[in-house]
């Protein structure tokens, strides 16, 4: 089966890759003359564990190409997918639909045989209406359907989530679409993935509450945390306690500096938009957004806090550790990094930090702090070190020669990483989230 993915950001390049790796015969499609150039070259434009080698694997089979080409890329394919991104759109927090009524003109122009229009992108309820609209006037007399199939990929896990997913929504009352997504997705089908046909628009709204409902999760347990420290309770064990019950699950109930990302925060506020488009309140969403908002900055002023207040951190130095919104990304878009090295450099603190993937781009949301070439040339002179994103190079950190290159053992660990007894019994001050 050929199909067409137009859009070969994060999104389009995972799925086309998978796709492809099921045997399809795929054709990403971009508009940027540079990405495709640097795929069509083996360079990929994301970081994404696995995808480079999935994409070479793939290209060398003959099973997937490239090109800026999107009315060759879509000729004969059975399922174009559109791709492109939902960025919040200034001012207002709405979904941006430009590119995607963009794409769906383009290919409703360049339509000449019978085809599933399907949106991947992260879109609000209706806008397969619209897109349908389009392609009627565009696409006169041929034979198409738009349907809704929406991603739950996690970045950083993202072929894994692909291949093993808990489960494929499609949303399309038309027979002949759920027959050709039916295809689309057989071998996960062989493999038992439950596959959910609803409505578009259904389809739609499952995506947007799923990650409203995780961004719940993640700040009550945060909140949790608060009250653990005042009431001296430990939130990792609150959060094994409730999730074992099987109506609460496991998952998500890990606490932190705040969520961050380019779904999240971007999709809450869409989510919001359609709620008062609508006129139904979500109010939970509503406090979550502005709850896991003031988090960012509370963790910062945590940092302070552990320095001895604000008289005393003026003029000293933080090491930060893990910048990226999570590890295994370069992703920094709504990291909290970026709100606590400012709320820090507002306290008059000097900020140095190491990434292992994410310092470049970094480096252009903090200015002024240092960005260092290793976690131990950060931690060089510091005062404390803030552990802020728990990437596995900092899981094992040498106590000993910490001591011997920081002013003073103060370890804030953001991200519950270590066992308190364990870093105290090396001499450090530990401080950590929801844990007294
Ligand atoms: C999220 C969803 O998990 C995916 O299912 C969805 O497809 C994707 O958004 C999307 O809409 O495209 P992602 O943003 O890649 O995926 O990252 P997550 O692993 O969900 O983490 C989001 C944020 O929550 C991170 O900042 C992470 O550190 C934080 N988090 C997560 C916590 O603070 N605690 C947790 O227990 C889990």
């Amino acid at each position: 089966m050929k199909i067409a993915m137009v859009g070969s950001g994060y999104v389009g390049l995972v799925s086309g890759a998978c796709f492809a790796d099921f045997g399809h015969d795929v054709v990403c499609i971009d508009k940027d003359p540079g990405k495709i150039a640097a795929l069509n070259d083996g360079v990929m434009p994301i970081f994404e564990p696995g995808l480079g080698e999935l994409v070479a694997s793939n290209v060398k089979a003959g099973r997937l190409s490239f090109t800026t080409d999107l009315a060759a890329g879509i000729a004969d394919a059975s399922a174009i997918f559109i791709a492109v991104g939902t960025p919040s759109r200034r001012g207002d927090g709405h979904a941006d639909l430009s590119f995607v009524y963009a794409v769906a003109e383009e290919v409703g122009q360049h339509l000449k045989t019978e085809a599933v229009i399907v949106t991947k992108s992260t879109v609000p309820v209706g806008t397969g209406d619209e897109v349908e609209r389009i392609l009627t006037q565009a696409a006169p007399g041929v034979r198409f359907a738009v349907a809704s199939n929406p991603e739950f990929l996690r970045e950083g896990a993202a072929i894994s989530d692909f291949k093993r997913p808990d489960r494929i929504v499609i949303g399309s009352d038309d027979e002949w679409a759920q027959e050709v997504m039916r295809e689309v997705y057989r071998p996960l089908f062989l493999n038992q993935a439950p596959i959910l046909f609803t409505s578009r628009r259904t389809s739609e709204l499952i995506k947007y509450a799923a990650n409203a409902f995780l961004a719940v999760k993640i700040t009550f347990i945060n909140e949790i945390a608060d009250l653990c420290e005042k009431v001296d309770a430990d939130v990792q064990d609150v959060s094994r306690g409730i999730g074992l019950d099987g109506r609460i699950g496991s998952k998500f109930l890990h606490a932190g500096p705040g969520y961050g990302g380019s779904c999240f925060p971007k999709d809450t506020l869409a989510l919001l938009k359609t709620s008062e488009d609508y006129d139904s309140p979500l109010r939970i969403v509503e406090a979550v957004v502005k709850v896991n908002d003031s988090r960012k900055r509370a963790m910062g002023r945590k940092v302070v806090d552990a320095l001895g207040g604000a008289e005393a951190a003026r003029g000293k130095k933080v090491a930060l550790l893990g910048l990226t919104f999570k590890p295994n990304t370069d992703d920094m878009r709504d990291a909290p990094s970026i709100a606590i090295s400012q709320t820090l450099q507002d306290a008059g603190v000097e900020v140095s930090a190491y990434d292992p993937e994410g310092m470049a781009l970094a480096a252009p949301l903090m200015p002024g702090v240092t960005m260092a070439a290793s976690a131990y040339a950060a931690i060089e002179g510091a005062d404390a070190v803030a552990l802020v994103t728990e990437w596995d190079a900092f899981r094992a950190l040498d106590f000993e020669k910490i001591k011997g290159l920081a002013k003073a053992p103060l370890l804030v660990d953001l991200r519950n990483v270590y066992d308190p007894a364990e870093v105290r019994a090396k001499g450090f001050t530990y401080v950590s989230v929801g844990r007294s």
